[in-house]
């Protein structure tokens, strides 16, 4: 039987920065919070994030040749550490569809737009281009079709004349790490 007070367990997969793990990390020393983190998997040895492993004492793995390895060992190690969810967090790789079959837990993204707008790369740039006039970010279930799972939560702000990419994301990068934390919860 389930403990009453057992939190689920989070693997996230990074390539980068790695402020949404941060910030989940951070969360998830709450009391209040449903989760915890375990694992941290990335396919870039110089991804900065991973230091928030380290310094949480998080186990943390690198996998940077090849997709399919990559994608073998996170089976692997999710097996051996019972991960419950998988987090993408800025995680740069499609992951392919045999992955997707064989993980069995859900897999979460979280995206710089207003899915179903703006899938992809550069949507800061593509968005005040495109003169809309809100974007935001969403988080969704992962699919074979890139960015185009179940929406979980999305946030939203209104683009401003004088926003650029750089104001844009730094604003909207506050945005992920709330919708984030609420997709989270919401789920489990
Ligand atoms: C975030 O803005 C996230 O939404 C985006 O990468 C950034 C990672 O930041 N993800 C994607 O574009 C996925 N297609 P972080 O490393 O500081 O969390």
């Amino acid at each position: 039987m389930e403990k009453l007070n057992s939190k689920k367990k989070i693997a996230v997969f990074i390539s980068g920065r790695g402020s949404n793990l941060k910030n989940l990390i951070d969360y998830s020393k709450l009391k209040k919070s449903s989760f915890e983190i375990n694992l941290v998997l990335s396919n870039k040895s110089n991804a900065k994030g991973l230091k928030y492993a380290k310094t949480n004492k998080i186990k943390k793995y690198v996998f940077e040749k090849k997709l399919s390895l990559f994608e073998k060992e996170a089976l692997r190690l999710i097996k051996k550490f019972d991960i419950n969810i998988v987090c993408l967090a800025g995680f740069m790789r499609v992951l392919t569809p045999i992955f997707l079959k064989k993980v069995k837990i859900p897999v979460i993204n979280i995206h710089p737009s207003l899915l179903p707008r703006l899938k992809g790369l550069n949507t800061h740039l593509r968005a005040i281009k495109a003169k809309h006039k809100y974007s935001g970010c969403t988080v969704h279930f992962v699919e074979e079709k890139l960015d185009s799972g179940k929406i979980i939560t999305q946030k939203k702000i209104r683009i401003l004349k004088k926003d650029n990419p750089e104001t844009l994301a730094k604003k909207i990068l506050k945005l992920e790490h709330k919708a984030y934390i609420e997709a989270l919860e919401k789920i489990i």
